[in-house]
């Protein structure tokens, strides 16, 4: 199928060249967790703080790629498997292009997140557990999901009906029921920190 395809890499500017002209080092900070969680509001609370001290990133969740480039996917282990592997080949395009990403999915299982590692790189992959006991996330309910999944209205919701596998040996986790978003920010901010500076 790729035969007749042929790589242009070689006469594009190289991701090194894009770096050095956004004074920083793109990786991919993969935030996992249960829904309601918090991934998505550190990401998004980090996305502020990063661009105000001069890092260039894009935020991608659920709600800019399930409504568009994934929006034929489910929830089936399949699609969420498939809806990883779009979102990891997306980021390495962002990567090539310099750019920080701040992903927050639940990618609830050890092999997809093994998949979105192997697509983007061990070195430029940071896998963040967003640690919050079920209890909370439910309690919290945001978006009414949890409620339903009880009521058997959604079927296989993470958690619930379909597993959670916490990651082993993430880089960073954050428990988040002894902190504040605010810290569970400034913690992300300052161990990505010397991975993002060029100097
Ligand atoms: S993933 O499993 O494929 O990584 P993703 O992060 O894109 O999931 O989407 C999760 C979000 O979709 C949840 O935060 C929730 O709002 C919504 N959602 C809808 N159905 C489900 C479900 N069955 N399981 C988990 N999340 C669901």
């Amino acid at each position: 199928m790729t035969e007749n395809i042929h790589p242009i890499f070689d006469k594009l500017l190289t991701r090194a060249d894009k770096e050095n002209f956004l004074n920083q080092k793109s990786k991919v900070l993969w935030f996992t967790g249960i829904s309601g969680s918090g991934k998505s509001t550190i990401a998004q609370g980090l996305e502020k703080k990063l661009f105000s001290h001069g890092y260039f990133n894009q935020v991608l969740d659920g709600d800019n790629t399930r409504s568009g480039i994934n929006k034929n996917l489910g929830f089936s282990i399949e699609d969420r498997q498939e809806n990883i592997r779009r979102i990891a080949e997306l980021s390495k395009l962002f990567l090539d292009a310099g750019v920080i990403c701040l992903n927050s999915f639940v990618s609830p299982t050890i092999a997809i997140r093994q998949v979105a590692k192997n697509i983007i790189g061990n070195e430029h992959f940071i896998e963040i557990f967003v640690n919050t006991p079920l209890h909370i996330c439910e309690e919290r309910d945001v978006k009414g999901l949890y409620a339903k999944a009880r009521a058997g209205e959604i079927k296989g919701f993470t958690g619930i009906d379909s597993p959670f596998e916490a990651p082993q040996k993430p880089d960073l986790e954050l428990l988040t029921e002894n902190e504040t978003i605010e810290e569970s920010i400034a913690k992300v901010f300052n161990f990505v920190l010397p991975k993002i500076s060029l100097t």
